[in-house]
């Protein structure tokens, strides 16, 4: 697995990091051995960035990863925690907490649940309008000087944000939604980053499975799988993005690849500092997200991908309404 650094001072990491949301929360029913499983396979291949969130199945997606690296060595394993969303006893969502003194109390649940003494990306999820960016990463700041975190991310904030916190402290990565249907961050917020020195982890590179090649209109979504709410995944909007789905498919075919894997491929060709996170949740789809490690797109092969599904193409915004509104990075 080639390796690729995060932020100008920031750690080396594997070109593809395992995202674990699935594992325990949003897109229904997982398995906690195949998830356990899925983890090892990742590490035994040489994924070192795991991402987590402390409110992924309130508690469970931590404990599922200490369970994954007991007998382990911690020093291969490149902990990315978000914190910050609030939950209820149902499992719906309570808003945003990230004044200093909560940031203090989350990090000593989540060092608990991990078993271990320091987290190497920690990061709110998401920003709250009566917190300042600039005391979060104060206090994110004193918690790297007590060597209690490592490095300082930040997710889904804008350039402007990015800019106002990197000033205080430098921030490692920045975690954005990313893909060939989701690219508006290539606007202003990738050119950011680079200028800052900042790395990017890109997440929903397979905008949740719905570009993975393997969803269809006849896929059904359980009660708690969330992609049921999203605008992307529901009636025409879901029959022009899976047609988006079938161009791209004719190109992988052209290159004897998947179509996950020319997803994924095209987003590690978007820049050195651009690590995707992989949310694979089974071993057979780790393996298949992997082999985009391996291809080298050619200019005439970005030009037929991007003349397939160009900029802009997607039906439906990201996320409904409610929670583009939660969105720093979304914000004019
Ligand atoms: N900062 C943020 O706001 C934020 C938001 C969301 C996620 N994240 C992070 O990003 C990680 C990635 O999550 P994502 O949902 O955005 O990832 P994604 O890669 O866009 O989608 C993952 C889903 O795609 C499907 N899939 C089909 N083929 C696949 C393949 N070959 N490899 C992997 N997945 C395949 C799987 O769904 P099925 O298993 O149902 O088939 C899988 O759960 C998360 O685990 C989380 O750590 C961050």
């Amino acid at each position: 697995m080639n390796t690729r650094t995060l932020g100008t001072n920031g750690p080396t990491v594997s070109a593809l990091g395992l995202g674990l949301m699935g594992m325990s929360d949003l897109y229904g029913a997982a398995d906690e051995a195949e998830s356990i499983a899925t983890i090892h396979a990742a590490l035994d291949a040489g994924i070192t960035l795991l991402d987590t969130g402390d409110f992924y199945g309130m508690g469970h997606n931590e404990l599922l990863l200490r369970d994954a690296l007991r007998g382990r060595s911690r020093d291969n394993a490149l902990i990315s925690v978000k914190f910050g969303a609030l939950r209820d006893v149902d499992g719906g969502w309570n808003g945003v907490d990230v004044r200093p003194a909560a940031i203090k109390n989350f990090l000593a649940y989540t060092l608990r649940r991990l078993g271990t003494d320091h987290v190497d990306i920690y990061r709110p999820a998401r920003l709250s309008p009566d917190v300042p960016v600039e005391d979060v990463v104060g206090a994110l700041a004193e918690l790297v000087k007590a060597g209690h975190i490592r490095h300082i991310g930040l997710s889904e904030v804008s350039a402007e944000t990015l800019r106002r916190a990197h000033a205080v402290h430098p921030i490692t990565d920045l975690q954005i939604e990313y893909s060939l249907i989701s690219r508006s961050p290539e606007t202003d917020i990738l050119p950011a980053a680079r200028e800052l020195g900042v790395g990017i982890t890109a997440y929903g590179v397979l905008s949740r499975g719905l570009i993975s090649g393997h969803w269809t209109a006849r896929r059904e979504t359980a009660g708690t799988d969330f992609r049921s709410h999203l605008p992307r995944f529901s009636g025409d909007n879901l029959d022009r993005n899976l047609a988006l789905v079938e161009a791209l498919r004719a190109i992988a075919e052209t290159r004897g690849v998947t179509v996950a894997q020319i997803a994924i491929a095209w987003v590690l060709a978007r820049g050195e500092n651009i690590v995707p996170l992989i949310g694979a949740r089974r071993r057979d789809r780790l393996s298949e997200a992997l082999g985009a490690a391996a291809i080298t797109l050619s200019e005439s092969d970005l030009a037929a991908i991007e003349a397939a599904v160009p900029a802009g193409a997607a039906a439906g915004a990201r996320y409904d309404e409610a929670q583009m509104a939660h969105l720093d990075s979304e914000r004019a």
